[in-house]
């Protein structure tokens, strides 16, 4: 996934050396030309990237990643290189045939767990966000069938009920901030349906653990230590061990007990079919695989889907006549034009600015041959604000997917190829059943009519005043 902080800096440091960067950067802005075309053959070696030197890109990116992209790609033309503290070099690329190229290459040469490390002391060594090759898509076909789009009916009628419930406790009349509740139902729903458990003790038990569990992956007092210590040294901290502990004792007991049920067959929770999958040797997953993908699909499934919620209303809210067709649309019993504000959100918003494959040999892509080493990041942000792709890019116009479905190679916010995010049918489908709920019982309207900025929280971009709305 698309990733990452900012080391160990301390944040006045941090803060500095950003304001230094955005100034050398703006001061800069004509300085360096677009790179031309070669002669003849690629250009050997990496293309062209802002002068500023490691410690103030990585201030930069850490704290204002989309408006970098932005800058350095009108400046350095549609492929460039950023050198971000304990990434090595990111060469950028935004053109949708070299995307391609990207998503469709061999995953022997693309690695993308490579670069998810950082994760493997929280996720484990079975994680498919960790793993590369054969390992990755052993386990990525054990992932897939609960994931299925035909699957998504079975987990709506549990994903309407908690949103219902959910939406129903929120005030009207006054301002109130949705994103954190809007976490609060994803976790549940993650909870219900990927766990399977559902009320009780069990459950009250579970959810608090795994919030505990998940501070780890955006709290930086976490974060930073994981860092600055690698991911083998990270368990030498207490209060880490703790919360992966209590998580992993958790697991476990429902692991155990899922085994020992004989309902299996006629259960839709992930879990469920987790423990009925098998290997291509016709083996079954064992204990510490099912944890690693149940938490795998916790962290990457629940705060990335909160966050394209709270977009949605963010960007539905400043659009009364939009919000308007919707609602009508929505009592009429039709989701066309949800559908569509869904996939307008995860365009203009996209939760997640790039996505990162490692190169494990040279690699010929957009007039360079790049070497072993650097890592080839899709830039999801820059083709959604592409002029020539999206007319009037910065609007939020639902209405441009009404007749024209999203491209595979310029509607990105879910990545591609072999590690196309594993829960976007999921994630979609829970955004449709969360707004139709909510649109259909509040009238909505902005706490303050200034468009909310984004904010970076960990891998995130959310909006800064948490979408904050007043519900009538
Ligand atoms: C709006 C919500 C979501 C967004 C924007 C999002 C975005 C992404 C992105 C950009 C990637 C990396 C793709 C790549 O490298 O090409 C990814 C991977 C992944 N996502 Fe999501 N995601 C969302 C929701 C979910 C949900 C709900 C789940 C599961 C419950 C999930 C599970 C995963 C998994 C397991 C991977 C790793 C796939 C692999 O490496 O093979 N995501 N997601």
């Amino acid at each position: 996934m698309g990733r990452r902080i900012c080391g160990a800096m301390s944040h006045s440091r941090v803060r500095f050396a950003t304001r230094l960067g955005v100034r050398l950067m703006e001061a800069t802005a004509t300085a360096a030309a677009p790179p031309t075309a070669p002669v003849s053959g690629p250009i050997r070696g990496l293309p062209p990237g802002p002068r500023m030197n490691r410690a103030v890109q990585t201030a930069i990116w850490s704290r204002r990643a989309q408006w970098m992209l932005e800058q350095c790609r009108a400046r350095l033309g549609p492929i460039f290189t950023l050198r971000i503290a304990y990434e090595g070099e990111w060469v950028i690329v935004s053109d949708p045939e070299v995307i391609k190229q990207v998503f469709t290459g061999d995953p022997k040469v693309f690695h993308a767990g490579e670069g998810n490390q950082i994760l493997r002391p929280l996720l484990g060594e079975n994680s498919v966000l960790v793993l590369d090759e054969k390992r990755h898509i052993g386990q990525r076909r054990l992932l897939l069938p609960p994931f299925h789009g035909e699957r998504m009916q079975g987990y709506g009628e549990q994903m309407q009920a908690i949103a219902a419930r959910e939406i129903a406790s929120w005030p009207t009349g006054t301002p109130y901030r949705l994103r954190p509740r809007m976490q609060a139902m994803t976790l549940e729903i993650i909870i219900e349906t990927v766990f399977g458990v559902r009320g009780g003790a069990r459950l009250e038990q579970l959810r608090d653990a795994l919030r505990g569990f998940l501070d780890l992956t955006t709290d930086p007092r976490f974060l930073a230590p994981i860092l600055a210590l690698g991911p083998d040294r990270i368990r030498a901290i207490p209060a880490f061990r703790r919360r992966t502990d209590r998580v992993d004792a958790l697991i476990a007991a429902e692991i155990a007990a899922r085994r020992a049920a004989t309902d299996l067959e006629d259960r839709d929770d992930v879990l469920s079919m987790l423990i009925l999958a098998c290997h291509e040797d016709g083996s079954p997953m064992s204990d510490v695989e099912i944890r690693d993908e149940l938490l795998t699909l916790l962290v990457a499934g629940h705060e990335t889907t909160a966050t394209a919620l709270a977009w949605a209303v963010e960007r539905l809210v400043r659009h009364p006549a939009k919000l308007e067709r919707l609602r009508e649309e929505v009592l009429a019993g039709e989701d066309a034009y949800l559908t569509a504000t869904i996939q307008e959100t995860l365009r203009l918003r996209p939760v997640i600015s790039i996505v990162i494959r490692r190169l494990t040999e040279p690699v010929e892509l957009g007039g360079y041959e790049l070497p072993a080493g650097a890592s080839v990041t899709p830039a999801i942000h820059l083709v959604h604000r592409d002029p020539r792709i999206y007319p009037e890019p910065e609007s939020f116009l639902p209405e441009r997917f009404l007749d024209e479905p999203p491209g595979t190679y310029t509607w990105i916010p879910f990545g591609g190829g072999v590690r196309r995010c594993l829960g976007a049918a999921f994630a979609q489908f829970e955004m449709t059943v969360v707004l139709r709920e909510l649109v259909r019982r509040h009238r909505i309207r902005p706490a303050d009519p200034a468009p909310e900025r984004n904010y970076r929280r960990a891998i995130t971009e959310t909006p800064r005043r948490d979408a904050e709305v007043v519900l009538g």
